[in-house]
């Protein structure tokens, strides 16, 4: 049997097996940021992982990187996610809300006509940074970053009081836990790399002030829940966003040793740039093993069959599965039954309707409608 279908205490929450399903943003919430049916459907249709990561939901009104990411701000988005949370649950899931702030990796045509906040205003690279919208005729398509503004000191406090505010709303709207998003050039990870953060204030400079947003908002969010229900998604070498560290061996031993001591329920990371064919997974897990003694959910190009082994070989507590869940809903059996994956059509990853998101069949079940083809795309 692979390693992957062994149960796992997770700092008190029984995941039946090792898979996680990884955050991945799908802009189906047309609604001011709120959940819909759909989505509790896409879930519940996945609830056999071990755990399920929710897609990046904005914890603030100057998040916005991707047009119709739902939020966990306004009460009607907390009152949106609890039938989500409920599907999950009456299908015997679990479901973590992945908590993110955008930063400079925005657009005032998202933002109402207000600037991007980030460290440093560092404006350089705009046309590197992935922000997207959906045109009226349905396309989810690249639009242009707009140039951003350092925050005040205040407003880094603010933002941390906005992440306390979003796990409030988290536990309020079901979720088991939250998932910090440090990780693909989003705010904290804009703090924590020495290119995008040249501030001078706290929050900036040394290794140890660059990691005190982070540190402060686990601190945070930890005031409201107990940590034992916190996971911290990292990307330390991604290029995504172009989100330049000079040092991330150093950075990421560092901030992995600060999680362990919060004693946070598991460290996740991603290595974003093996999809781009140039994969940092051993490099990670030399970095970060060693540093954190806690839970490690490692993610990025691994096939069931490498998940099975960095888990039999302890490299690994937990695999999130990103794009192999898009189409296989049903991942954890078909990986007890060793059968073939199902491969993702290129159509409604982003933004649309059923079409490319909940009309993929369990193994062995008839599939439903036909397939339009010709829709969303990206
Ligand atoms: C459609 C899509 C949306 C994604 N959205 C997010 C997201 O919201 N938050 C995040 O941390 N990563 C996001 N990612 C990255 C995935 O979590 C994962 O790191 C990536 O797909 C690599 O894993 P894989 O090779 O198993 O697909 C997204 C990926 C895809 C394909």
């Amino acid at each position: 049997m692979s390693s992957l279908l062994t149960p796992y205490d997770l700092s008190g929450l029984a995941l039946p097996n090792r898979i996680a399903m990884a955050p991945m943003t799908r802009a189906r919430a047309p609604h001011h940021g709120e959940a819909t049916a759909l989505m509790a459907q896409y879930y519940a249709q996945r609830a056999s992982a071990g755990l399920l990561i929710s897609e990046a939901t904005n914890v603030s009104p100057h998040s916005a990187a991707f047009e119709l990411a739902p939020g966990l701000v306004t009460d009607t988005q907390v009152q949106a996610w609890k039938p989500v949370t409920d599907a999950v649950h009456a299908k015997h899931g679990r479901l973590f809300a992945q908590l993110w702030h955008s930063g400079r990796v925005s657009s005032m045509a998202l933002l109402d006509g207000n600037q991007p906040l980030s460290p440093s205003g560092l404006n350089d690279d705009l046309e590197q940074l992935q922000v997207w919208g959906q045109l009226q005729n349905g396309y989810y398509t690249k639009i242009h970053a707009t140039p951003s503004r350092a925050m005040t000191t205040d407003e880094v406090i603010q933002a941390i009081a906005e992440y306390r505010r979003a796990a409030v709303n988290a536990l309020a709207a079901g979720f088991d836990g939250v998932e910090i998003h440090a990780a693909n050039g989003y705010l904290l990870h804009q703090f924590l790399s020495s290119t995008t953060n040249t501030r001078d204030d706290r929050f900036g400079g040394s290794l140890a002030n660059r990691a005190r947003f982070l540190a402060e908002v686990i601190k945070a969010v930890g005031e409201v829940m107990p940590l034992a229900k916190v996971g911290v998604r990292v990307s330390p070498y991604a290029g995504y966003n172009n989100v330049r560290d000079a040092d991330p061996d150093g950075t990421y031993a560092y901030v992995a040793r600060m999680l362990d001591e919060a004693g946070i329920a598991y460290l996740h990371a991603a290595d974003t740039n093996g999809w781009s064919g140039q994969p940092d997974l051993p490099r990670m897990i030399e970095t970060l093993r060693p540093a954190f003694k806690g839970t490690l959910m490692l993610n990025g190009s691994i096939t069931p069959s490498a998940a099975d082994r960095l888990i039999a070989t302890g490299d690994a507590d937990l695999v999130a599965f990103g794009r192999a869940y898009i189409a296989n809903p049903d991942l954890v059996e078909r990986i007890a039954g060793n059968v073939e994956l199902a491969a993702p059509r290129p159509v409604g990853w982003y933004g649309g309707d059923n079409v490319g998101y909940v009309d993929y069949p369990p193994h062995g079940a008839p599939a439903g409608e036909p397939v339009r083809t010709d829709a969303l795309s990206s």
